[in-house]
């Protein structure tokens, strides 16, 4: 009998390239770039499977071009604003995603953005290798102190949920608005507090975000919220970056109205070199990398080839991201 036949599309960890290709008839794509729409509409059509990363725009015009025999779309990363799941639903199509396996990778990383920021890690390395380190200064990088201090979390999942307890040992003051999580256990359990927008925005003195985006929370942070915002505070993003929009940003930055801001993700990604938030030097820019680990980076191409594999042969996924599809078979 034929293998499957499934597009790949970038060189994911061997750890889970080796799984598909010892079960599939897989193309895949070699470039350090996502393949473009024209090439990416080509590649997957006719095949049974599709294995995409988070840069890949995954709608109906590529479900339609892959045709009837598409049965699954593994996307390798915990969220999924990339890929249509609605309508992948709507045709039968299940969505896998890569959960658990990157929240403590993503707490630390969130947390060690704020730690870098609050104490001008980063500032202070550019500092060092500008030759501007004449002699040790009483007023020379001045941060804020992050212990005691008070963490606003917009979104208290599991990511949430991590960030909370890094800040608890560090004994902040932890308060967080999730619409899905407002009587949590585990808030009750670390004494975080579920508040109001308008209180988490007046009382935080860092401001986290850990939500999905969607038509929700698309530009959650905008001109209004940076209005309310302490002019002492820190935002840490790495979550999605359209959940900030960045002109507001900028002018919250350079107009008092926020203090610093740390990003791993940004809108547009790749960040412009032009934009003018690469002028600033109270931001932080990483590339998108908050789950950019070893081990990380290989359970997360593991559990993306085994929700394509499980697709493959009509099984449900370990990881679905649209478990209603299930329901509407
Ligand atoms: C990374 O951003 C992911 O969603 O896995």
């Amino acid at each position: 009998m034929p293998k499957p036949k499934a597009f790949v599309t970038r060189l994911i960890p061997e750890a889970g390239l080796d799984m598909v290709t010892d079960f599939c008839d897989a193309e895949v794509w070699q470039d350090e770039l996502p393949p473009p729409r024209e090439v990416m509409l080509e590649k997957v059509r006719g095949v049974d499977g599709l294995l995409c990363l988070l840069t890949d725009t995954i709608d109906a015009e590529v479900m339609e071009a892959a045709g009837a025999g598409l049965k699954v779309i593994s996307n390798h990363a915990v969220g999924f604003d990339n890929v249509d799941s609605v309508e992948a639903t709507r045709r039968g199509i299940p969505v896998g995603n890569t959960p658990g396996v990157l929240t403590d990778t993503t707490a630390d990383f969130a947390f060690a953005l704020l730690m870098s920021i609050a104490r001008r890690v980063v500032e202070g390395d550019r500092y060092t290798r500008a030759g501007r380190w004449k002699t040790w200064g009483p007023k020379t990088l001045l941060g804020q102190d992050v212990t005691g201090a008070t963490l606003g979390l917009i979104g208290f999942g599991r990511i949430g949920k991590g960030m909370a307890k890094r800040a608890s040992g560090f004994d902040m003051r932890v308060l967080y608005h999730d619409p899905f999580a407002v009587n949590d256990p585990y808030a009750s359990e670390i004494g975080a507090q579920h508040v109001d927008m308008a209180t988490l925005y007046a009382e935080a003195d860092f401001i986290s975000v850990h939500t999905p985006l969607n038509a929700d929370t698309h530009h959650l942070l905008d001109a209004e919220a940076f209005r309310q915002t302490k002019p002492t505070a820190t935002l840490i993003n790495t979550a999605r970056g359209p959940v900030v929009d960045p002109d507001a940003l900028y002018h919250a930055l350079t107009q008092g109205q926020l203090a610093a801001a740390a990003l791993d993700v940004t809108e547009p990604e790749p960040i412009p070199l032009d934009s003018p938030l690469l002028t600033l030097d109270n931001l932080i820019i990483v590339p998108h990398i908050a789950s950019a680990s070893v081990a990380t980076r290989n359970k997360m191409a593991t559990m993306a080839a085994a929700n394509l594999i499980a697709g493959l042969k009509n099984e449900r996924l370990p990881y679905c991201a649209n478990p209603a599809v299930y329901e509407t078979r």
